[in-house]
């Protein structure tokens, strides 16, 4: 099997949760620090070997275009400057081998219809899907690139996932299967959103996914779910029936940055993080009176 080169970033949601941030601009803009969202998951992504970057977008999509194309004007006005630092820290927002496509999913019918749409770029070979609202913080190796490690190994799709409590697992995907390895789940069913009771297990998959171009033809066919939307989920069940699915528990701390807590966490614990300003935040925590 081929490694994994084609990434699909599905960025056309409507991002309720963000309003009123989200009504010009896509959530996935929204910065941690300095950086928006998206940049970390197309960093993840190039950091994992993956060479072309497919952004599924929606009405807002100008500013991630935007985002990722050559900035003239502000280069020129860098240059006149001589703010070199900055200048070469936009034009590298991505290696010059990495290329850019961007689609438009012309209504938000789901998750699973934004993969779909990709379907003319990705072509016949496997591919990772990144959702950008979920961040993922890692010591050694990115969660992508242990992702697509597992599938050199395993060559199957691969669902990146993480053990939830029984309070969180309504609002997850949650599979149910057999343990193969360390953190490596055979998957035998997969559940969107079970109440506790029906949940398979605490395995709860997140915004990683290598998948088989297989999964594009079932989507073709997969009629719409619940909210009326066509779900990756629903899909990735029917690929059960035909292929080997693993999920894995990757090493890495994730953000739900779709949610306002989890991108306030994120916020904190990358700011601490941060060479330029994470001692300064760290001294200000400790001062406040909380
Ligand atoms: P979410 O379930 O987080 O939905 O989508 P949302 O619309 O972005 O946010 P809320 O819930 O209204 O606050 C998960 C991912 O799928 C993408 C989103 O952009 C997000 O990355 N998505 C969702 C699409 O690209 N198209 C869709 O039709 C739905």
């Amino acid at each position: 099997m081929k490694s994994i080169k084609k990434a699909v970033f599905p960025v056309a949601g409507m991002g309720t949760r963000f309003l009123p941030a989200t009504k010009a601009n896509p959530k996935e803009m929204l910065p941690v620090v300095d950086k928006p969202l998206i940049q970390y998951a197309a960093e993840e992504a190039v950091a994992a070997g993956v060479d072309t970057l497919i952004f599924v977008t929606g009405r807002n999509k100008r500013s991630i275009e935007d985002h990722f194309d050559k900035a003239y004007e502000l280069e020129r006005e860098l240059e006149l400057k001589d703010k070199h630092a900055l200048l070469e820290m936009v034009r590298s927002i991505l290696p010059p081998h990495v290329d850019c496509v961007f689609i438009r999913q012309a209504e938000a019918l789901g998750l699973g219809h934004a993969v779909l749409c990709a379907k003319p770029i990705v072509g016949d070979e496997p591919f990772a899907v990144i959702l950008a609202d979920d961040l993922i913080n890692f010591s050694k190796q990115s969660c992508l690139s242990q992702m697509v490690d597992v599938h050199n190994h395993q060559h199957c799709s691969v669902l990146g996932s993480m053990t939830v409590s029984d309070e969180e697992l309504s609002s997850y995907g949650v599979v149910g299967g057999k343990q193969v390895d360390q953190g490596l789940i055979e998957v035998e069913e997969m559940v969107e959103k079970p109440a506790l009771s029906d949940a398979p297990s605490n395995i709860a998959v997140v915004g990683r996914y290598i998948l088989t171009p297989r999964i594009l033809s079932i989507l073709e066919t997969t009629g719409r779910g619940a909210g009326g939307e066509i779900h990756l989920t629903d899909a990735i069940s029917s690929l059960l029936s035909e292929q080997r699915v693993v999920a894995y528990n990757f090493e890495g701390k994730r953000f739900d940055c779709g949610s306002k807590l989890g991108y306030l966490q994120a916020q904190v614990e990358f700011a601490l993080h941060h060479d330029q300003v994470g001692d300064a935040f760290r001294d200000y925590l400790k001062s406040l009176d909380i």
